[in-house]
């Protein structure tokens, strides 16, 4: 009896949840994973070809997935994608704010258009999907939301290496900052707010940094290696399950203890 009463605590059986950017890399992981662990998935992602493409692979694992095309900078957008949720499943327990990009401009190559996209898709659409579930997660006195940082939102970026990233790094600080504002506001409202923030994980995000990364990281990570995306994912799983929820305004750093060397 107190076994399945963990098991239950750690699973997310029937929870609805929308995970942006999951037609790739920590994104698809997230849901992948989520589904395991019984979740009904809204795959929200610009790509819509490649979000239908993680919503069949999960149907037909028995699971239950939907593809939402959505661009998470656009305000209309981001309300139509959870118009769209609450039209099929009724409700939404968990947000993954997932979806990011990366840059690496030095400062001298700093363009005004190129800052503003990267606040934007890393920070700005934080905001706007937290936004646009928070009166349901209020009114239901209940809801989990996580958002994916990064490790650079505390350390220099590995694409200094090659010059650059301060872009990228003040994004990631700024969604922690967020992610503890955030859930000191929803606190009284039952609602959890918590971050992931992985080192440099392998996926499509790094094509053309990876060799550098590796070489770099394997020195000087404890554990010696990268993470693989379904190691992230299991850390977004746990905050967004019962599990966690006396847990709030936290960023845990995923990156193999690089956290305790630099
Ligand atoms: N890969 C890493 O090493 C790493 C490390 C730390 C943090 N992160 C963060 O993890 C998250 C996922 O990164 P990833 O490596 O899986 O990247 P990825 O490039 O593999 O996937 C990103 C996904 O987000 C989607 N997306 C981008 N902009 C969007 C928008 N405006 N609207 C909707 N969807 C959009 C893309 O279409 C893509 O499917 C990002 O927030 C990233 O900053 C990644």
């Amino acid at each position: 009896m107190m076994t399945t009463d963990a098991l239950n605590r750690f699973s997310l059986n029937d929870r609805v949840a929308i995970v942006t950017g999951s037609a790739s890399g920590i994104g698809r992981a997230i849901a992948v994973v989520f589904a395991q662990l019984g979740a009904r998935l809204v795959i929200a992602d610009k790509d819509l070809r490649g979000a239908e493409k993680i919503a069949d692979e999960i149907c037909s694992a028995r699971a239950d997935a939907m593809a939402v095309n959505v661009d998470v900078t656009v305000q209309e957008e981001v309300d139509r994608m959870v118009k769209s949720t609450l039209a099929r499943f009724g409700r939404i327990d968990i947000l993954v704010n997932n979806a990011g990009m990366m840059a690496s401009s030095t400062v001298l190559d700093m363009k005004e258009a190129n800052l503003d996209k990267t606040l934007k898709v890393n920070l700005v659409s934080v905001a706007l999907c937290s936004q646009a579930v928070a009166g349901h997660f209020i009114e239901r006195r209940s809801g989990k939301i996580v958002n994916i940082g990064s490790s650079l939102s505390s350390r220099a970026s590995v694409c200094n290496l090659s010059g650059g990233g301060a872009d990228y790094c003040a994004s990631k600080a700024a969604v922690q900052a967020f992610t503890r504002a955030l859930a000191m506001e929803l606190a009284p409202h039952n609602v959890n707010v918590n971050a992931v923030a992985p080192g440099i994980t392998n996926t499509p995000m790094h094509t053309g940094l990876w060799d550098v990364a590796v070489a770099y990281y394997q020195n000087s990570v404890p554990l010696g290696r990268l993470a693989e995306p379904e190691e992230i994912a299991d850390v977004a799983a746990f905050l967004a399950s019962d599990a966690a929820r006396y847990i709030t305004g936290q960023t845990i750093h995923v990156n193999g203890g690089q956290i305790m060397v630099d």
